[in-house]
C-alpha cells in the first residue's frame, strides 16, 4: 500500500534520527502551517537536543544534512532554534498524486487489524416521534458507522430501539383505562389476538406525554404502570401480543422518516431483545457476588471514592446501576448491561461506540463499569460518544416557534421546502426537469443539515440556522455538492471533447497545493477515526474543495494551451472529484450529478 507524504517523509527523517544516534520517533512530520515554512516541518531536532545535551540548530544542520539528498527533497531550511523545513519535488507530487488517481480508496489506509466494532446510534423509542434531539445521534452515529467501516473494520450499526421499560407499562395501563373491553387486558381471554393495531401512531404519541406527565403526580396510576411493566416483563400473553403493536407501529414510521435522511440499520434491535439474557445475567452477577441491596432495589456499585453530595453527605462518584428495581422490572440500564452480553455473544463484538447525547454520561459510565467488573467487555471496549446540543438562536435546545419541541419529520419537510426556495433564489438547477430538482432539492437539503451538523466537533453545541446551513458559499453542505458538480461538468465537457485523463505533471502552485490536500486525506481519516470526530473529515474535504477552487481559477483545464498540460489537470480533477465524493459518501451526504 502507497504510503501519503506524511509517512513517506516522516520514514526518511526518522532513519536520520537514527543514524545521528537519536531516538526515531523525533522524525515525525507534519504538514507546514504556511507555505514559508516548506511543504512539511519537522520539530524532532529541539527534543533531539535536550537529550544529547546539543544545540538544537547543530542537531538540525546535521539531520538536513543526512536527507538533503533523498529523492523526494528538494531542500531543507533550518528556522528558528531548530525547526527543519522540509520542501518536496515536484516529482514526489506527480508520484502520489498519481497514486491517489490509480488508488479506489482515493489514497486512503486500511487498518492493520480489523476489529468487530457495533455504532449503536439514533436510539428512537416506541410511541415517541423523532425530534430534532435525535438529530445529532443519528447523523454521528451514521457518519462513524461509514468512517469505521471504510477503514476497515467490521461494523454492525444497531438502532438500539427503546421498547422496554416503564413506557410500555405506562402505555398498556393508559389504555387499559381507555379501552378496557380489549381482549389484551382478559386474562382469561384464549383465542388469536387481532392482527390489526388497536392503535396508531398518533394515539401513542398522544397518550404518552400525557401518561408520563400523570405518572409523576398520580400515585396510583403509576404504580398501576410499574405493575404493567413488570407483568410485561414476565411474558403476560395480553401485554406482550399489545406491546408487539406498538412495536410494530412505531418501527415503520421511525424507518420512513430514517429513510428520508438516507440511514440505514444493520440491525434493529431493541432492548427488548437483551431481555431474554436477563435471568441468566441475574445469576451471573449474583455468583460474581456483585448485586447488592440498595433500598429494595437490587444494584452494583460501580465508584472508586466517594464524593461531598449536595445534602452535605457523599455521594459515590458514579452512580450504582439499577439492576433490578422494587418492583422486579428491568431498567435501562440492565437491557445495556444484558445488551452488551449479547453483543458479545452473538456478534463477538470488541468495540461498542454508543452516539448518544452527552447528558447520558453518567448512565454509561455505571453501564460500562458493571459490563467491566462483570467481566463482559472491558471498559476500554465500550465508549460513550457524546455530543452537545443543537441550539435555537437563543443558544439553548432548539424548539419550536410555539416552543414546543420540533417533530424530525416537521423538520426535514422545512429542509426541503426551503432548499427548493434556495434553488429558486439562486437559479440553481433552473432549466432541469421538474423531478431532478426535487431530488436535487432533497439532496442540497440533506447535505446542509448534516454538514451543519459534522462540521463541528461534537462535543460543541451549535446554533440551527437553516439560511446560513443552505448557502451556496462559505463553509456549507451546498457549498461542496456544488464544488463536485462543477468538477462534473467539466468531466463532462472534457468526454465530449474526447479528451483523457493523462499522466500528471505538477508545476504550478495551485497544483501543488491541490496534490497536499489530496494527500491530507488519510491524515483526516486517520484522526477522524482516532478520534471518533466526523469533523475532521469534514474540515479535509472543504479543504479540498478550496484548493481544487483555487486551482481551476489559476490553472485553466479544458482551456490550457499544451495537450498533456490539459490532460494532467484533467487528471487532478477526476482524482479531486473522487476523493470529495468519498468524503462526503463517508459523511452520508449524496451528490447529485448535476445541478
Ligand atoms: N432510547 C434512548 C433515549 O432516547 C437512547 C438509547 C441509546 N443507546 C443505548 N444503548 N442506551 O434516550
Amino acid at each position: 500500500m502507497a504510503m501519503n507524504l506524511t509517512k513517506k517523509l516522516s520514514a526518511i527523517l526518522s532513519q536520520a534520527f537514527e543514524t545521528a544516534g537519536l531516538p526515531a520517533e523525533l522524525g515525525q512530520v507534519v504538514p507546514a502551517t504556511k507555505s514559508e515554512f516548506g511543504d512539511f516541518q519537522c520539530n524532532g531536532a529541539m527534543a533531539g537536543a535536550k537529550k544529547l545535551g546539543k544545540n538544537p540548530r547543530e542537531i538540525a544542520t546535521e539531520i538536513a544534512a543526512l536527507v538533503a539528498s533523498n529523492e523526494i527533497i528538494s531542500k531543507v531550511e533550518i528556522a528558528g532554534p531548530g525547526f527543519l523545513n522540509i520542501f518536496l519535488k515536484d516529482d514526489a507530487l506527480d508520484v502520489r498524486a498519481s497514486e491517489i488517481l490509480a488508488d479506489e480508496r482515493g489514497g486512503a489506509e486500511i487498518v492493520e487489524h480489523p476489529r468487530k466494532v457495533i455504532v449503536d446510534y439514533a436510539g428512537p423509542n416506541v410511541a415517541k416521534s423523532m425530534h430534532v434531539g435525535h438529530l445529532r445521534a443519528t447523523i454521528i452515529g451514521d457518519s462513524l458507522k461509514r468512517l469505521f467501516r471504510f477503514r476497515g473494520d467490521d461494523v454492525l450499526g444497531d438502532a438500539h430501539f427503546g421498547d422496554w421499560g416503564f413506557q410500555m407499562g405506562l402505555l398498556i395501563s393508559t389504555l387499559s383505562e381507555e379501552m378496557p373491553d380489549l381482549p389484551y387486558f382478559d386474562e382469561n381471554f384464549s383465542g388469536e389476538y387481532p392482527t390489526q393495531s388497536p392503535v396508531t401512531l398518533a394515539d401513542l404519541e398522544r397518550i404518552y406525554p400525557s401518561a408520563a406527565a400523570r405518572a409523576k403526580t398520580d400515585e396510583d396510576y403509576r404504580n398501576l404502570a410499574r405493575r404493567a411493566t413488570a407483568e410485561l416483563q414476565v411474558g403476560r400473553a395480553g401485554y406482550r401480543a399489545l406491546w408487539q403493536h406498538f412495536v410494530n407501529v412505531s418501527r415503520e414510521a421511525l424507518k420512513r422518516e430514517f429513510g428520508a435522511l438516507g440511514v440505514e440499520f444493520d440491525l434493529w434491535l431493541g432492548e427488548s431483545d437483551a431481555d431474554p439474557l436477563i435471568p441468566d445475567m441475574i445469576k451471573d452477577l449474583e455468583q460474581k457476588g456483585l448485586l447488592v441491596e440498595d433500598q429494595g432495589a437490587r444494584v452494583i456499585f460501580v465508584h472508586d471514592k466517594m464524593v461531598p453530595a449536595r445534602d452535605g453527605g457523599e455521594r459515590p462518584n458514579v452512580p450504582p446501576l439499577l439492576v433490578v428495581s422494587s418492583e422486579g422490572s428491568a431498567m435501562y440500564g440492565t437491557t445495556d448491561l444484558a445488551t452488551i452480553l449479547d453483543r458479545k455473544q452473538k456478534f463477538n463484538a470488541e468495540l461498542v461506540l454508543y452516539c448518544v447525547d452527552q447528558r447520558q454520561s453518567e448512565h454509561f459510565e455505571s453501564v460500562f463499569r458493571a459490563s467491566d467488573k462483570a467481566g463482559y467487555l472491558r471498559r476500554d471496549q465500550l465508549e460513550h460518544i457524546g455530543f452537545g446540543t443543537m441550539n435555537g438562536k437563543d443558544g439553548k435546545p432548539f424548539k419550536t416557534r410555539e416552543g414546543g419541541v420540533l417533530k424530525l419529520h416537521d423538520l426535514i419537510q422545512m429542509v426541503r421546502e426551503k432548499a427548493t426556495a434556495k434553488l429558486n433564489e439562486a437559479g440553481v438547477a433552473a432549466d432541469l426537469p421538474e423531478d431532478e430538482r426535487t431530488q436535487i432539492a432533497d439532496y442540497v437539503g440533506m447535505a446542509a443539515l448534516k454538514f451543519a451538523d459534522l462540521q463541528n466537533f461534537r462535543g460543541t453545541s451549535y446554533v440551527f440556522d437553516l439560511d446560513k446551513f443552505l448557502s451556496f458559499e462559505g463553509k456549507t453542505g451546498p457549498y461542496l455538492l456544488y464544488a463536485c458538480v462543477r468538477i462534473k461538468a467539466i468531466l463532462r465537457k472534457a468526454a465530449e471533447k474526447d479528451i483523457k485523463a493523462g499522466e500528471i505533471h505538477i508545476k504550478e502552485p495551485q497544483e501543488r497545493a491541490l496534490v497536499f490536500a489530496l494527500d491530507g486525506f488519510e491524515n483526516a481519516l486517520l484522526g477522524a477515526y482516532e478520534k471518533r470526530a466526523p469533523h475532521i473529515l469534514a474540515d479535509h474535504v472543504y479543504a479540498l474543495a478550496g484548493a481544487f477552487s483555487s486551482f481551476y481559477a489559476n490553472c485553466p483545464i479544458l482551456g490550457a494551451d499544451d495537450a498533456l498540460v490539459m490532460q494532467s489537470r484533467l487528471a487532478l480533477a477526476v482524482a479531486t472529484l473522487k476523493q470529495l465524493e468519498k468524503g462526503l459518501e463517508l459523511l452520508g451526504i449524496n451528490v447529485p450529478e448535476r445541478m
